[in-house]
């Protein structure tokens, strides 16, 4: 009999957090480690993840554009049963004003540092014949404004790398999944939410009216770790919001 008070729970595993120091990752490792899982709380940025993990959790310094420490991460930390990657950057700029150095510095991050991730995660993970990669897309995976090319390409991108990752895993018992907010308030929104006007027009696209707090987002991640999806693989779960379901151009009168 299935045991579906313990559906969500994550005891005994091991999740890897990459992002940890800031905003959704976060959220993601202090939901992860309530479930039971042991965190690493990996970023960048050390001092940041450290405050994340605080005494109970292990703090990680790795920057994922850096593949020798890919390399070595995965020396130190395998076996990694969960692996949540949400480091992205995003350049708000029209496409005639982008420059190739801005190209390469947004799909350095948010597309080859997931590739990078999945290849050097996901190799134990098939040997072991278990895990789950969870990646953060985007509503710009699906949907645009001006401003939006390279973020929104490499959003689109990562869901495609992770569909063919749950292809090429699936037959090892390996999951691979995309998460897709809406808009969060965290330090990546900062240019917007400083901005009135696009803050609420941003508040009032969504189904729900207003922005999430990324504490939101947790419970996607550790839903998608556990084994309460254990049959879902290659999917897209939006958490937006209900920003991609609702047209919002027009409401028509009764
Ligand atoms: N905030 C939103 O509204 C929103 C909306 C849709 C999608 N997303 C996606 O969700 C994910 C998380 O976004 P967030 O708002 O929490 O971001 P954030 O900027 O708050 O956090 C990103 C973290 O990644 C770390 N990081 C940056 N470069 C790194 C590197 N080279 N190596 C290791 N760590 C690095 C940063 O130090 C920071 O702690 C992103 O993939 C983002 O695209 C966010």
């Amino acid at each position: 009999m299935t045991d579906y008070a313990n559906l969500f729970r994550l005891d005994g595993k091991h999740a890897l957090v990459i992002g940890a120091g800031s905003g959704i990752g976060r959220e993601s490792a202090l939901a992860l480690a309530a479930h039971g899982a042991q965190v690493t709380c990996a970023d960048r940025d050390l001092a940041a993840a450290t405050e994340t993990a605080g005494r109970a959790l292990t703090a990680y310094e790795l920057d994922v554009l850096d593949d020798a420490a890919i390399a070595r991460a995965v020396d130190e930390l395998d076996p990694v049963e969960v692996l949540v990657f949400t480091a992205a950057t995003n350049v708000r700029k029209r496409i005639l004003d982008y420059s190739r150095e801005e190209f390469d510095r947004v799909v350095s991050l948010n597309l080859r540092a997931s590739f990078d991730l999945i290849r050097a995660f996901g190799r134990g993970m098939a040997e072991r014949g278990s895990g789950s990669i969870i990646g953060f897309s985007s509503i710009r995976g699906t949907t645009v404004e001006p401003g939006q090319s390279v973020y929104a390409a490499t959003k689109a991108g990562l869901v495609q790398l992770l569909r063919t990752a749950a292809a090429e895993l699936g037959p090892s018992g390996v999951r691979a999944n995309a998460i897709a907010p809406g808009v969060v308030e965290t330090p990546l929104t900062a240019q917007i939410k400083a901005d009135q006007g696009w803050y609420d027009a941003y508040a009032q696209k969504g189904a729900l009216g207003r922005w999430a707090q990324p504490s939101e987002l947790a419970g996607a991640v550790v839903y998608l770790a556990s084994d309460a999806a254990s049959f879902v693989t290659g999917s897209v779960l939006a958490v937006d919001g209900g920003w991609t379901a609702v047209d919002g151009r027009f409401d028509p009168p009764n």
